[in-house]
């Protein structure tokens, strides 16, 4: 019997919490709950005895894996893993594990919510405008970038992507226009939806001079991560062109500067909500728990990331 810790400081919805202790017990081994904690120190109490972890956006580092004496296998429930420790979990045989494509549609969904409010003006009684017949940039064509082409598609709208790693082929068999750089892309796109990793390469990589590229009536929707965007960049080319809207499932770390300079020019989600839905919840936690059991089971190891 081994010792499977759910660790989450945002949790999942009670149903998807109920789906993986049906496939942790029904395999035979306990279940162990961390929710809502608000210090690390919780997390590494709670991680001392566990075999395997499923997190979300938790931070798995190098403390966590010390702490972690008997930890074999770590499922991030969710497609980003740049809250893993990679390295730390290679140096002690710890596999590594995200569940791509799980929770997707749900950040798709809210790519569209965002944009909405976003070009309604914040539902202030005043006109907005409307997404059909508009750009849309897909900036990363994996799982979400898929989702965000199909729902832009029935919104009316013509659908660019830029992915170096994806054929053009496939995305012109899904009806997708491939374009062959990043500026074609914000030069064409009135709006522009972001769903690249946060890496080192991709760090700070959406610049004023990317967003200088896009044309009028420029809106700018970041699912992604905060990390991807310069963000003292994002304020002079905000302050340079009064059309441009930021719209983000995070805040920025420059929130009294957007308060005081771009009223109604952007929305912030309070936390990260792109994948907190229950059908997220369901696909991704039911994913990660099967993944652990089959792990200790047969050893697969699909969907290993270090
Ligand atoms: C992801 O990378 O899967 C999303 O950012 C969701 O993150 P969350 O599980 O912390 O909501």
């Amino acid at each position: 019997m081994k010792k499977i810790l759910v660790a989450t400081e945002k949790p999942f919805a009670k149903v998807a919490v109920d789906g993986i202790r049906k496939i942790v017990e029904d395999a035979g081994h306990k279940l162990e709950l961390l929710e809502k904690y608000t210090s690390e120190a919780e997390l590494l109490a709670a991680v001392a005895e566990v075999d395997a972890m499923i997190v979300r956006s938790d931070i798995v580092n190098q403390n966590v894996v010390n702490a972690a004496k008997n930890l074999k296998i770590v499922v991030r429930a969710g497609a980003g893993f740049d809250n893993l420790d990679l390295k730390a979990c290679s140096e002690k045989n710890i596999v590594a594990m995200n569940t791509p494509g799980q929770n997707s549609n749900a950040v798709a969904e809210l790519a569209f919510g965002l944009m909405i409010y976003g070009i309604r003006k914040l539902f202030n009684g005043k006109s907005g405008t409307e997404l059909r017949d508009k750009n849309i940039g897909i900036h990363a064509y994996g799982n979400v970038g898929y989702y965000v082409a199909q729902i832009a598609k029935g919104f009316g709208m013509k659908v660019y992507a830029f992915d170096p790693y994806v054929c053009s082929e496939k995305m012109k068999a899904e009806g997708i226009i491939p374009v062959e750089t990043v500026e074609e892309l914000y030069k064409t796109c009135e709006f522009i939806s972001l769903h690249i990793p946060a890496t080192e390469q991709t760090k700070k990589s959406i610049n004023k001079k990317l967003l200088s590229l896009m044309p009028k009536g420029a809106v700018l929707v970041n699912t992604a991560r905060k990390e991807v965007i310069n963000e003292e960049e994002l304020v002079e080319t905000m302050s340079d062109r009064s059309d441009l809207i930021y719209l983000s499932d995070m805040e920025t770390s420059n929130k009294a500067v957007f308060a005081e300079k771009f009223a109604g020019r952007y929305f912030f989600t309070p936390k990260k909500m792109g994948a907190q839905t229950s059908e997220a919840n369901i696909n991704a936690g039911m994913a990660a728990a099967r993944q652990i059991v089959d792990f200790f089971a047969t050893g697969n190891e699909t969907f290993r990331v270090n």
